[in-house]
């Protein structure tokens, strides 16, 4: 195991009509001045948005609002938001939805105490310095409720790219199962099909002598081929949304990703696709996983047929372990298909004459050095091959 840092402060309020609660938090953690930032309209129509805005008023902090964030959260309602916090004095930021919405009030926190362009961060600065954040979830998908992380989209070029920092760990967050009830299936799927990449990705390691996080990844992963198809069948099994919430905070908060190498690999490849075809992230990962993963099978097998034997009950064959892996790959995949995730590019919306442009885009596209992956190094030409596994 490698040596490692974690701190990890954010609040949790876990369960039913725990929504209800949030303006005591809101003031715990000394806002005075509230930017209320939400999506398209799901937070409207579910009434969670008046519920905030009650305890708000009952508490007597005073509040602006902006909503509108898309999926796949773009640059300019980030300056907007920016804008607004200056001028209305803000100092506290809340995220009312799903990963979109958090990451969208990261940036806008970030951005607000920075004298720069806020895309800087997206370009590799650490975030030291942000308004302090807190999130009412209404998806189990990004895990952005318990992450130090951003993504955004810029409408200058559509690069999709990540920041980092503990500035951006939420102050708190509100899970309550029953607000993900409203969620259409294809979204609930495409929430189960990122939190399983969250877990691959740090799976996929060069580290050795892992077994606790190991361990910790196997068991989440087992969780959701158990609870994901339960809340597929019936929408308001509370149980299984529940064990999914936090489920969906543990793959992503990095406790089970402290200590080792990890991949990144088809999150990267993916965000070019969403990037350029607004595909839901977690759909275009349904895709890209599997052909990433047969890519770089042969870098370690061992570590593929472990993950087959252990989370999807493949039989080890001993004299040809790569035939386990790539059973435990093409179990990954049916899985993924039978929660209705689509299976190759034309289903997602992608374009075969795109693929030179994709990888070109994932290597080099605004500041990356030609090279992608933390488990195999790979260059423009292996992305191309992936993307063609894909088709
Ligand atoms: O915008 P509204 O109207 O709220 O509708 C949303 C949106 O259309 C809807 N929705 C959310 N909760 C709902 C609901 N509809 C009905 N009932 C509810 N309870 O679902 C749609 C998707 O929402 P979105 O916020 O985009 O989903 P998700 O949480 O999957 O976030 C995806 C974004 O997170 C990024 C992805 O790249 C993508 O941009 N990621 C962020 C990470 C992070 N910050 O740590 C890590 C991830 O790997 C990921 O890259
Ligand atoms: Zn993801």
């Amino acid at each position: 195991m490698e040596n490692f840092t974690f701190y990890a402060p954010t609040y949790f309020v876990f369960g039913r009509d725990a929504e209800k609660e949030t303006a005591k938090y809101v003031k715990r953690f000394g806002g005075k001045k509230v930017l209320i930032h939400y999506g398209g309209g799901s937070v409207i129509r579910s009434g969670l948005l008046a519920c905030v805005k009650d305890g708000l008023d009952s508490a007597g902090i005073p509040y602006v609002e902006l909503g509108g964030v898309q999926p796949n959260p773009r640059s300019g309602l980030v300056y907007e938001g920016i804008e607004l916090c200056r001028k209305e004095n803000v100092d506290f930021i809340l995220a009312v939805g799903g990963g979109s919405t958090i990451d969208s009030a990261k940036a806008i926190a970030a951005g607000a105490v920075y004298d720069g362009d806020f895309w800087d961060y997206y370009q590799g600065k650490i975030v030291e310095e942000a308004l302090p954040i807190g999130t009412v979830l209404t998806i189990s998908a990004a895990g952005s409720e318990g992450s130090p992380d951003s993504v955004i989209t810029n409408d200058n070029g559509m690069f999709k790219r990540g920041a980092t920092g503990e500035a951006l760990r939420p102050k708190f967050t509100i899970l309550n199962p029953a607000l993900t009830q409203t969620l259409p299936p294809y979204q609930t799927a495409c929430g189960i099909s990122d939190i399983i990449a969250h877990l691959y990705e740090r799976y996929l390691t060069n580290t050795k002598e892992v077994e606790v996080t190991d361990r910790m990844i196997e068991a989440l992963l087992l969780t959701m081929i158990h609870e994901g198809p339960r809340a597929m069948e019936d929408a308001n099994n509370y149980d299984a949304r529940a064990n999914i919430m936090w489920a969906a905070m543990m793959a992503h908060n990095n406790s089970c990703g402290v200590g080792r190498s990890q991949d990144w690999t088809s999150h990267d490849i993916e965000h070019e696709l969403s990037a350029l075809y607004d595909c839901a992230h977690g759909a275009g990962l349904a895709v890209v996983m599997p052909a990433v993963f047969t890519y770089n099978m042969e870098h370690n097998i061992m570590r593929f047929a472990q993950m087959a034997v252990r989370v999807w009950g493949c039989q080890m064959d001993f004299e040809h372990p790569e035939k386990t892996a790539k059973a435990g790959i093409e179990a990954l995949r049916q899985f993924l298909i039978s929660i209705g995730m689509p299976k190759n590019f034309a289903e997602l919306g992608a374009k075969e004459e795109d693929i030179e442009k994709l990888a070109h885009t994932a290597c080099y596209g605004d500041v990356r050095n030609g090279t992608l992956g933390g488990f195999v190094e790979l260059h423009q030409d292996d992305v191309e091959n992936i993307y063609r596994l894909m088709i």
